[in-house]
């Protein structure tokens, strides 16, 4: 932690772990850190990162006009998987915001995030730890393969418990709008504040986790009922091709890959390290069970529609 510290202070990123995904971490109060984080990922710099705080108190160091509906859910959910893009204070720097007038602000839940921005007292911007398109990290090493001595600290919190990125809900004008599903679903907003309207519109600000060709492996990934799959999976190879399977609750007899719970936060948890090993064993073809297209599986469905989408493309998708 002191190390991290002095790295932060020095103006460097570092690896954070949250309760969602491991962040790549920096003072966010300070340009040429910021554009640190954005030289790393090879991300274009005009897409905003999240601020991360250490309570509802900072609110109004980064945010104005905030609604009560910000309030009443950073009292909810924080800390938590919620990021809640709000009108920015003037002084926030355009590396941070990508140069538009909201910011993105979430208290993660991870009790090393929250004692490392206690002990900060300030924000952190942080996008996730990977390099762009490229799938989220959930442990420490995954952080270290995708930047290796790059990045000189990173903190070893574990397995992330959530698995997949917060929710990220725009309450910058109008009607509270969703732009990113996660953990906290439309459902629990919805009994706090009212109406909530999902997806990004034309006047939404841009959030690169709603890109299509996302969170994306390097092997090509098809998404396939289980029949459909198993049958798929047989013909490939009897064609000659390595296939590799991520199933739901049990691995068909004969396939090769891995399964996951079938119930969608277990799958979530599971989900971006399964994508990473399954990407590593040489395949030429990953075929993911289709889960069900209930509720429930909404960030599931999400993440996974975006990997197959980016999947197999040349060089670093999209
Ligand atoms: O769970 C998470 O949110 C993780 C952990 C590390 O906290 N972070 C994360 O960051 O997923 P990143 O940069 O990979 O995705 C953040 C998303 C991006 O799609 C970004 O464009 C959007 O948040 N975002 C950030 N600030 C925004 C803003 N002012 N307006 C619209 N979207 C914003
Ligand atoms: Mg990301």
């Amino acid at each position: 932690m002191a190390e991290a510290l002095a790295a932060l202070r020095r103006g460097e990123a570092i690896g954070l772990p949250t309760e969602t995904v491991y962040g790549l971490a920096a003072d966010a109060s300070r340009p040429d850190a910021v554009r640190r984080i954005f030289a790393l990922k090879g991300r274009p710099a005009d897409h905003p990162l999240i601020v991360h705080v250490a309570d509802a108190g900072q609110l109004d160091r980064w945010a104005r006009d905030v609604p009560d509906a910000a309030r009443i859910l950073s009292a909810a959910f924080w800390p938590g998987p919620l990021t809640l893009i709000l009108r920015k204070q003037p002084g926030v720097p355009d590396e941070v915001t990508g140069g538009q007038a909201t910011v993105g602000l979430r208290c993660p839940s991870h009790p090393m995030a929250l004692a490392l921005l206690q002990a900060f007292d300030g924000g952190l911007a942080a996008p996730s730890a990977n390099r762009f398109g490229h799938v989220s990290p959930t442990t420490a090493a995954h952080v270290r393969d995708e930047f290796g001595d790059a990045v000189p600290v990173v903190l070893d919190g574990g397995e992330c418990e959530v698995g997949i990125e917060s929710t990220i809900l725009d309450l910058s004008g109008g009607t509270p709008r969703i732009l990113r599903p996660g953990r906290i679903t439309r459902a629990q907003i919805e009994a706090l504040v009212g109406n909530v309207a999902e997806g990004g519109d034309d006047q939404s600000p841009r959030a690169s986790g709603t890109l299509d060709a996302h969170y994306a492996p390097r092997t090509a990934l098809l998404l396939l009922p289980r029949d459909a799959l198993v049958a798929e999976a047989r013909l490939q190879e009897a064609l000659g091709k390595r296939v590799a399977v991520l199933a739901l609750g049990t691995l068909p007899d004969g396939l090769h890959g891995t399964a996951l719970p079938d119930h969608a936060d277990g799958y979530a948890h599971g989900l971006y390290a399964a994508l990473r090993a399954l990407d590593a064993v040489g395949a030429n073809l990953l075929l993911a069970q289709r889960p069900p297209q209930s509720r429930d599986w909404l960030a599931v469905n999400d993440r996974l529609r975006r990997s197959a989408a980016g999947a197999g493309l040349p060089g670093d998708a999209p």
